[in-house]
């Protein structure tokens, strides 16, 4: 039995989140340079988001590009840059047919104009989709967004629109840019490593970890349903003890 006959469809996670890693080595194993790893990742992505569109599963939100990766070599950020354009202007025909909405979370002014442009259009086109929400983590540092949401709140009170009193779990979060997502309950990070890299800190505190060795460019759908009946078969307790679940 394949693992998507394994899948209960009745108790799939609404959000999965993915820190796509890999790219880079898969290139190299290759003795090609890291721009064709990140070019081949593009193929997982549409295939994962597809099968995820297929499954129903609700939010999908892939980490892109984080705000370190700034720092990386000048012509290894252009290439992501260039490769991100002329993908979702490629794709953007597949979001509509498949009811995909696009949508972005990070520093996006910090795009070059033309990413930033792209990017903008083709949320915008895809605004009245109503089927899986896809996010774009861009420019994205979690410890970033918190103390943008922690400024959010501090301009609030200031101008007398919130009592310090307030400020709770709940009104914190509707101040992260994952404002109206609901947390993910699936984080996948593909290539071995252990490491969560500065994505979605407040929003996995009680996600399900799942790490593959796999490359990212390697990472297929079949892949995507392996971990979700991994998922599937953790009791997730949320601190009481299993003879109180149910
Ligand atoms: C992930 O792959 C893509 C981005 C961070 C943009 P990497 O480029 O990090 O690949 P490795 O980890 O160096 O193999
Ligand atoms: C995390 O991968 C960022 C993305 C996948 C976009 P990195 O390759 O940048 O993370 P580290 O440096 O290994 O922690
Ligand atoms: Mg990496």
């Amino acid at each position: 039995m394949g693992y998507k006959e394994q899948i209960d469809i009745s108790r799939l996670p609404q959000h999965i989140a993915i820190i796509m890693d890999g790219n880079g080595r898969w290139a190299k194993e290759k003795g090609k340079l890291r721009v064709f790893g990140h070019k081949n990742g593009v193929v997982s992505v549409r295939d994962v988001v597809e099968a995820s569109a297929e499954l129903g599963i609700k939010y999908v939100t892939l980490y892109t590009f984080s705000s370190e990766n700034w720092n990386r070599p000048r012509l290894e950020v252009a290439a992501i840059m260039e490769l991100m354009i002329s993908t979702i202007n490629k794709e953007i025909g597949r979001f509509m047919q498949n009811n995909i909405r696009l949508n972005a979370i990070g520093d996006l002014e910090m795009l070059p104009e033309k990413a930033y442009n792209e990017l903008t259009g083709a949320i915008k086109k895809t605004e009245h989709n109503t089927g899986l929400v896809l996010t774009l983590a861009l420019s994205y540092s979690s410890r970033r967004e918190i103390v943008h949401a922690a400024r959010s709140l501090a301009c609030k009170v200031q101008r007398g629109e919130l009592k310090p009193e307030d400020i709770n779990e709940e009104t914190f979060k509707d101040n992260l840019y994952t404002d109206g997502m609901p947390d993910p309950e699936l984080l996948i990070r593909t290539s071995g490593e252990y490491r969560i890299s500065n994505y979605l800190l407040w929003q996995i505190a009680y996600a399900e970890l799942y790490f593959t060795s796999k490359l990212w460019p390697d990472f297929r759908r079949e892949d995507l349903f392996e971990a979700i009946v991994d998922y599937q078969k953790r009791e997730r307790r949320f601190g009481l003890i299993s003879e109180q679940l149910n």
